[in-house]
């Protein structure tokens, strides 16, 4: 194995030894009789410094090779105060593990910034920038707060079909696929499967879910591939147990990122501060409220982007929630509170990042409910089964990973939070 992620192994007790390397060379600086390389891997970067009139064969070897290429180097391990990491690299021996083809497709350190679709086209060099090195560390600390916070709380992770019969989420269009001599969807989320477990005695269950969405529109937020923290919890008493659940989650998200995952934080320039709880609640009503002078939406619609913000900005919370939507805004599962539905959106920084609620569990109540918005009941008659033979009183929600993400580190782009974003027009790398 070569040794790599040097730049935290290699300490004072080194100096003076030989080590072997490995990595990217970044860049090259040729001065003429002393040349700097510049080796990257992961963790960081480290100095390789050769003398032409020392090792004059690997001088011209090295100083000849393409940005981007993998080498491993063996040399002295030498203190030097003046150098990045306080050490060098003098090298005696070269390998070249793979020869970068020149020019780079993309530069990794240039300061002229390509346009957003060379860096999406070119994404594994795109990856290799340090700030995108930290959205995905901070993304990996993120899945492994949920994973801890959520067990902590008695929940059990599972997975549940991605090729479907049904399309649970109304608004939202699927994507069909031939499935042998049938028509399938992928699903839009794990919504139906998450209930019907609530029937198993798995009382409380999550998932890092796939939702694909065949949505039309092309923003900055919108993926039609996406992941979200999907829940559900059974015997609650009614919506405020999730939203309790959702805060709680998100305030021990924060404390981990931002102590677990501080030197990421600061490439990205981001330090955010700790919610308190009980985040703000506001109902629907009490929101269109507060933007009524500044819309034209009246009530029944759903908020917008715009109005989002605009909610946002006049509440002046980072995190809060919106509860109490009128019921025809709100998928069919949906319990319903008078004109209401016990249903909650959790909003970060005016973008919503979640939404939840509590879910009709009365097998009656539910057929009703999706005779009402004309639904093919038949179509999902393996979901209503499950509602026939003991189901408790349950709710869930999902919340957005790459939108909680695109918030939290303020990158402006949702695609940036995806490894390899699909959108309306990407479907490639
Ligand atoms: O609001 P949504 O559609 O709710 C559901 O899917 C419900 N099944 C959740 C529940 O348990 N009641 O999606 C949940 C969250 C959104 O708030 C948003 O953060 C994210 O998933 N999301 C998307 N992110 C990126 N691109 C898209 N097209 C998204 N659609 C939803
Ligand atoms: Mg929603």
């Amino acid at each position: 194995m070569l040794r790599t992620h040097y730049s935290q192994d290699v300490d004072t007790k080194d100096y003076g030894s030989t080590v072997t390397v490995a990595g990217w060379i970044e860049d090259i600086r040729n001065l003429g009789g002393i040349a700097f390389l510049i080796l990257r891997d992961r963790t960081g970067k480290i100095q390789v410094t050769v003398i032409k009139k020392e090792t004059p064969e690997l001088f011209k070897e090295l100083v000849s090779l393409s940005r981007e290429t993998v080498v491993s180097i063996t040399g002295l391990c030498q203190e030097n105060t003046q150098v990045m990491n306080n050490w060098e690299i003098l090298p005696q021996q070269a390998h070249i593990l793979s020869l970068a083809e020149s020019p780079l497709p993309l530069g990794v350190i240039d300061k002229v910034g390509a346009d957003f679709d060379t860096t999406l086209d070119n994404r594994f060099i795109d990856l290799r920038k340090k700030e995108n090195q930290s959205i995905f560390a901070i993304r990996d600390a993120f899945l492994t707060a949920t994973h801890h916070f959520l067990h902590s709380q008695g929940f059990l992770e599972i997975h549940t079909p991605k090729i479907t019969t049904t399309s649970p989420e109304g608004g939202t269009e699927v994507f069909s696929l031939q499935y042998f001599d049938r028509k399938a969807y992928l699903v839009q989320s794990p919504q139906l499967y998450k209930q019907i477990m609530m029937a198993t005695g798995f009382d409380r269950v999550y998932e890092i879910a796939w939702y694909f969405r065949a949505e039309e529109h092309d923003t900055s937020r919108h993926l039609n591939e996406s992941t979200a923290i999907d829940l559900e919890m059974a015997f609650i008493d009614n919506e405020e147990d999730i939203m309790k659940m959702a805060e709680d989650l998100t305030q021990y998200i924060m404390i981990y990122l931002t102590t677990q995952r501080k030197s990421d934080m600061d490439i990205l320039a981001t330090s955010p501060e700790i919610p308190q709880t009980p985040f703000t609640r506001i109902t629907y009503d009490e929101a269109l409220d507060l933007i009524q002078k500044k819309t034209d939406m009246t009530w029944g619609d759903d908020f917008g982007t715009l109005e989002e913000r605009l909610i946002g900005e006049t509440l002046q919370e980072t995190f809060y929630f919106i509860t109490q939507y009128p019921l025809e805004t709100k998928p069919f599962y949906s319990m319903p509170n008078g004109k209401y539905a016990r249903s909650f959106d959790l909003s970060y920084q005016g973008v919503e990042i979640a939404s939840g609620a509590q879910r009709i569990h009365q097998h009656d109540l539910l057929q009703k409910r999706m005779a009402h918005m004309a639904m093919d009941i038949d179509n999902f008659s393996e979901y209503l089964k499950a509602f026939r033979y003991g189901m408790p009183p349950h709710g869930g929600f999902g919340l957005g990973i790459e939108r909680f993400l695109m918030e939290l580190l303020q990158v402006g782009n949702i695609r940036k939070c995806i490894l390899f974003p699909r959108d309306r027009t990407r479907l490639t790398p």
